[in-house]
């Protein structure tokens, strides 16, 4: 059941990748399980280089808008496509003259490849190639955005949806992958600033053109009555989306990868779900019967009424498929925290005391600070003589007491583990497995987790003008 394709980059999506779009989307199809894919990608096996490069696209309206940044000149970065314990390998070049370093984010795999200036690598300069290599443990939909000019690069367009699927398709008809994010764009579709001083003390600086797969409110074609796997990824650099489904024929499955354990409720126009940046969720959907029929994601925004991001449109005869036919999702190989024996650190998430001249190096400033943890202002993208914020031993379960004392949200990422939250002053907790915590205004959360990766793992607000200003350091693993 191949939907067709809305995204048309005219050519091969990579200019290097070898192959034409015949054997392209045969093989993004196998490696996506046999699966329609609705989108545009590239099974990872299938990646000569990943070629970092400007980039023009038609954003807003007809308007051209240039001096993005992705992996063609004229298509958003693919999708990339791997399998669960099995090896990707993707060599990234540098062709712009600024430095950058490519990592993938909610993936634990080994820390020299999780693409942290000065942490893990240094910078990539022009031309420079970085080879990344690695085995995804777990499956689920993940992404990748640079962590070098990561403000510039990232609100330029470098953020990337990736899939790894389970070595057995659960039982979908096909699937639709959902990259959310804003563009700060000018009436003639030129880019705006990327950040102000006022957004960066307060909640971030939100862009005007709402985007899905960088279009504005796509319809994609799913068969009629089919199951389709929604994967809804929050790649924005600044805002937490709000979301309910037009449909309620559809069940969260998974939620920052990980399959969820038992029921969620489904997220309704009054109580939507809160998607912050970096975020990802699941929801499996059960098309309408009827050919033309539609399903549409729906966003809040401050100020406007209600807005389909994306529209899914029945088509050809119902499959007449049932939500029950999913076989459940199998649980990722995550280590189960040992509570009774766990060990507590304690993190402050504010503004910062005293707002020093950060120093990036070459990865880039907003050249102020305004943030801090346990009230220091860290270095955005170059944790040179700094930290780490806490030692980890190896095998041993930590409960980290994570206090917002701002008024504004963060989305409290942890590079190379996955984390169980397990309490809250303010609400109770799903039954989640994560690597991004969505801390609300003067909320304190308690995650647990087995320290069981070895390395210096970044630890940071995903709103990037929070991690540029202060809120960003790492948890070293031994
Ligand atoms: Cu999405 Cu430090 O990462
Ligand atoms: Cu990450
Ligand atoms: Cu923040």
């Amino acid at each position: 059941m191949t939907a067709p394709r809305q995204t048309q980059p005219g050519d091969d999506p990579l200019r290097e990748v070898d192959m034409n779009r015949r054997e392209f989307l045969l093989s993004s199809a196998t490696a996506a399980g046999a699966l329609g894919i609705g989108g545009y990608g590239v099974a990872a096996s299938h990646v000569k280089e990943l070629i970092l490069q400007p980039a023009s696209f038609a954003l807003r309206g007809g308007q051209i808008t240039n001096g993005m940044v992705s992996l063609s000149p004229d298509a958003p970065p693919p999708v990339l496509y791997g399998k669960q314990g099995k090896v990707m390998r993707l060599p990234v070049r540098n062709t712009l003259p600024e430095y950058t370093a490519m990592h993938w984010h909610g993936l634990r795999i080994p820390n020299a490849m999780d693409g942290v200036p000065y942490l893990t690598q240094m910078p990539m300069g022009e031309n420079e190639l970085f080879t990344y290599e690695f085995t995804p443990p777990d499956a689920g939909t993940y992404w990748y955005h640079p962590h070098c000019m990561t403000m510039e690069q990232m609100a330029h367009g470098l953020t990337g949806v990736m899939v790894i699927a389970e070595p057995e398709n659960p039982g979908f008809d096909s699937e639709q992958v959902i990259n959310l994010r804003d563009f700060r764009l000018n009436d003639d579709g030129s880019f705006l600033p990327a950040f102000t001083q006022r957004g960066a003390a307060r909640s971030g600086t939100f862009g005007n053109v709402h985007t899905v797969n960088w279009l504005q409110s796509p319809t994609y074609d799913h068969a009629a009555g089919g199951l389709v796997r929604l994967r809804v990824v929050n790649t924005d650099t600044t805002r937490t989306y709000k979301l309910h489904l037009s449909a309620s024929d559809a069940r969260i499955i998974a939620w920052d990868g990980h399959p969820i354990e038992g029921e969620v409720p489904l997220p309704v126009k009054e109580t939507p779900l809160l998607v912050g940046p970096g975020q990802r969720v699941d929801i499996a959907v059960a098309m309408p019967t009827d050919e033309g029929q539609t399903v549409d994601l729906i966003v809040k925004l401050p100020g406007q009424p209600h807005r389909a991001m994306v529209r899914l449109r029945a088509i050809r005869q119902s499959q007449a498929r049932d939500l029950r036919e999913l076989r459940p999702l199998p649980a990722n190989p995550v280590a189960k925290p040992d509570l009774a024996n766990a060990e507590l650190h304690e993190f402050v998430f504010g503004w910062t005391p005293e707002g020093g001249i950060p120093d990036n190096g070459f990865c880039g400033t907003l050249g102020y600070n305004f943030w801090s943890i346990n009230r220091k202002p860290w270095p955005g993208d170059a944790a040179q003589d700094v930290g780490p914020l806490a030692i980890l031993k190896m095998g041993k379960t930590y409960v980290l007491r994570l206090r917002n004392e701002s008024p504004n949200t963060h989305p409290i990422h942890l590079h190379g583990l996955a984390f169980k939250p397990i309490r809250s002053n303010q609400r109770k907790l799903p039954p989640l497995m994560t690597d991004t915590m969505l801390l609300l205004k003067d909320e304190v959360v308690e995650i647990a987790l087995v320290a069981d990766n070895p390395g210096d793992w970044a630890f940071h607000c995903h709103v990037i003008e929070h991690q540029k200003t202060g809120l960003t350091e790492f948890i070293r693993v031994i």
